[in-house]
């Protein structure tokens, strides 16, 4: 069980084998966070409550001054898991509430809680989440009510044992009779007592979507969010809140990521005595939703992990989870696919004879997959028209000869398409130009790469879309789908919602976007999905509850693209992340597969050009693929070299058997002879390894603490792969004495 409550104390206790999250109800039922970080089997509400400052005083209902006679609670300072708003704490508020006398007091207090064995039910929860077994967690809930309204509020508390994490999210129920706005709704509120962190953000912008970003705490709110309605590079949904002492193997790291890919918010705020808030739900900048009598609203959930083994074991944690529980079931799909994508070959330049030249050539190189990308549809031949029109452009391509060349060849053919937009040049715009996401009469909307987005907050225009791309794929044998999205909301303000739900309109859009996933992974279960934002725009885990895959970014030169792929390694699965091989100018084809390897793998570019020795490689790279991509997909990852601090990008992924060890390398800028030690991490240290770079055999304690040797002069952007397996000590030590050059000698000093 993970959760005990005290009663006498009334103290819950929420803990995993390595981690505890401590909350106490106190005498004004007020909700304390008492603790949260490494396991801890005792603790006095007391001591970890004191705070010296100015006592929590009250008119009582006499009208006299009611006086704490404590110090233990303070509205200045102390750590709640639901802090008022509009009372004495000034510091930021996870939840605002606002009835129809625009008095949006908000004072949550404690009323109930319930421990359940399993996770939640989430049948009636709209939004993607954890999709955890009943052996996997248990939740506590808390209900507050507020302290005037007839308003409520439910804290959702799943804490897994197997997964060593605490999701988090909330719901708010409106059981008076007045309307109540919900002007601020979130997944979590989490008070530290120190201040001694940084914040580990992605930042991006297209071309170069995810870069590390180290944020030291102040005292002034550091907001980690995006308002763009989807496709925010600004800032990635995941965070880590990085202790000063921390590295990347040591020392404590909080990691949060939310499940969501509109409008999120992380509120980071270090208070007068230095202690820390961080808060984390919707934008409050573009949400705001009404609640009549009797509705409720949930935030959407928030992974929490934390980690003593520094920025690795917290990047561990949630790949575990997000693999197991997050991403959708592949068992329906064919899993070893090795894709050729027509866009940097091609992009809008394509006929159904090229393309058949594509898929010969892909077939001769193992490839068993073409996307046929951007393009395909109605008179679609740049980027300017024909969103909407989903219709194969005949005259263009022959799209059921293509399959069935493919398919005679033991292929497959998949397709992109991009079932949010709509073009002002299209039939569907002419006749359903209100199906365009357009305020009413609201004459100039903002258009981004010529295109406008479809309202889905109106459910005609789903199933519209959902009607319209179905009956491609019921038509055409496809098994792969690339999802795009290529353009942000503006003036979003649906007309089609009641004025009074206009502000609903961002959340209601990612609910219609992800009615249409959900449609899409129901009715085909076969297809594999990948989504994609203009590249990696909207790269979380809302997506990736529906799409196993994400394209990473449109940027596939080798020298931006390892930073973009450390980055978000830091927090998604490798398996998720999608990765080309392209044609750019920077690094041979070799060079850039060994990068590639480290996500989905696949290739971008018109193989039909390439000469007989790359066509080599890639056939060496695919065979390579299918002995140990695995590796990738499940192992456990460690960065090695921070591409943001040194000269080199370098992490490696060890089988969680630790049998097999794959090792990625790159130099930046030349270097000339340095020494330079590749020191590979979570190796079994008495098991000896063959390594790929010198041939011969060591154990993996000598790996770890000495490392590969790369001391010698360096190329701008040499890039490698190595693996390490494990040998069996009889073969090892056969090796190490007939054919390693000094195996006998050092036999002795290991
Ligand atoms: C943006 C994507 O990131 C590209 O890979 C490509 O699919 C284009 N869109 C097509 O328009």
């Amino acid at each position: 069980m993970g959760v005990t409550f005290e009663k006498k104390r009334k103290i819950f206790h929420l803990f995993t084998k390595h981690f505890s999250y401590y909350i106490h109800v106190n005498k004004y039922n007020y909700l304390i966070h008492l603790y949260s970080g490494k396991y801890l089997n005792d603790i006095s509400k007391e001591r970890v409550s004191e705070r010296y400052m100015e006592r929590y005083a009250f008119l009582n209902d006499e009208k006299k001054e009611t006086m704490d006679e404590d110090y233990y609670f303070s509205f200045v300072a102390s750590q709640f898991e639901v802090a008022p708003f509009g009372k004495g704490d000034k510091r930021n508020s996870p939840f605002i509430i606002e009835g129809e006398n625009n008095t949006p007091i908000t004072n949550f207090l404690f009323q109930s809680y319930k421990i359940i064995k399993g996770p939640y039910s989430k049948n009636k929860y709209p939004l993607p989440h954890v999709k955890f077994l009943s052996s996997d967690v248990t939740t506590l809930i808390i209900t507050l009510k507020d302290e005037y309204k007839e308003v409520y509020l439910e804290l959702y508390y799943e804490i897994s044992e197997k997964f060593d994490c605490l999701i988090r999210f909330s719901k708010i129920i409106n059981k008076s009779s007045e309307n109540i706005k919900v002007k601020k709704l979130s997944s979590f509120e989490l008070d530290l007592p120190s201040s001694n962190y940084n914040i580990l953000a992605l930042k991006g912008t297209w071309g170069n979507d995810t870069e590390v970003e180290m944020i030291p705490l102040n005292h002034s709110l550091t907001k980690i969010s995006d308002n763009h309605g989807g496709r925010g590079f600004y800032f990635n949904p995941s965070v880590a809140l990085v202790s000063n002492e921390a590295s990347l193997d040591s020392g404590e790291v909080y990691g949060f990521s939310s499940i969501y890919s509109s409008d999120f918010s992380y509120e980071f705020k270090v208070d007068e005595i230095d202690q820390t808030r961080i808060i984390g739900g919707y934008n409050e900048e573009t949400f705001e939703y009404l609640l009549k009598e009797n509705e409720d609203i949930y935030s959407f959930e928030t992974i929490i992990v934390y980690s003593n083994k520094g920025i690795n074991g917290m990047s561990q944690l949630m790949h575990n989870l997000i693999r197991k529980r997050i991403l959708p079931s592949t068992k329906s799909i064919q899993k070893d696919f090795i894709l050729l994508n027509s866009w940097e070959g091609f992009y809008f330049d394509f006929d159904t004879d090229k393309i058949i030249s594509l898929v010969d050539e892909a077939k001769k190189c193992d490839i068993n997959l073409v996307v046929i990308d951007d393009g395909w549809f109605k008179n679609r031949n740049t980027d300017t028209t024909s969103l909407g029109d989903w219709e194969v452009d005949n005259k263009k391509i022959d799209l059921k000869k293509v399959i069935n060349y493919a398919k005679n060849l033991g292929m497959k053919i998949g397709l992109w398409v991009e079932p949010e937009m709509i073009s002002p040049i299209s039939d569907l715009f002419k006749e359903h130009p209100e199906y365009a996401l357009i305020p009413e009469d609201y004459k100039h909307p903002t258009l981004f790469r010529h295109q406008l987005v479809l309202d889905l907050t109106n459910p005609k225009v789903i199933d519209y879309i959902f009607n319209k791309i179905s009956k491609i794929f019921d038509e055409y044998d496809i098994s792969y789908v690339k999802w795009d999205f290529n353009r942000y909301l503006t003036e979003s303000y649906s007309s089609f919602l009641s004025t009074e739900r206009k502000k609903e309109t961002n959340y209601r859009f990612i609910l219609g976007t992800y009615e249409l996933l959900n449609r899409f992974n129901k009715k085909y279960p076969n297809i594999l999905l990948e989504t994609c934002s203009a590249g990696g725009g909207r790269f979380d885990l809302g997506m990736l509850f529906y799409s196993p895959q994400i394209w990473a970014s449109d940027e596939t030169d080798i020298t931006l693209r390892a930073s973009i792929q450390y980055s978000k390694n830091i927090f998604y699965p490798l398996r998720s992340i999608g990765a080309h091989v392209s044609n750019r100018k920077i690094g041979s084809i070799q060079d850039k597969a060994c990068l590639a390897f480290f996500g989905t793998f696949g290739y971008e570019l018109d193989i039909t050009k390439l000469n007989e020795e790359d066509k080599k490689q890639i056939k060496f790279f695919n065979s390579l693929f299918k002995d140990f991509h695995h590796v990738v997909e499940d192992g456990d990852y460690y960065a090695i070299f921070s591409p943001f601090k040194t000269n080199y990008v370098a992490w490696n992924v060890v089988s969680k058997n630790k049998k097999e060890c794959l090792v990625y390398f790159m130099n930046y800028k030349k270097e000339q002879t340095k020494s330079r030690f590749l020191k590979i991490k979570g190796l079994a240290p008495n098991k000896y390894y063959f390594n790929s770079l010198t041939s011969d055999i060591y154990k993996g304690s000598f790996y770890m603490n000495v490392g590969l040797n790369l001391s010698c002069p360096m190329d701008p952007y040499f890039s490698a792969l190595f693996v390490l397996k494990e040998i069996d000590d009889i073969r090892a030590t056969i090796f190490r004495k007939t054919k390693q050059v000094d195996g006998g000698k050092r036999d002795k000093l290991m």
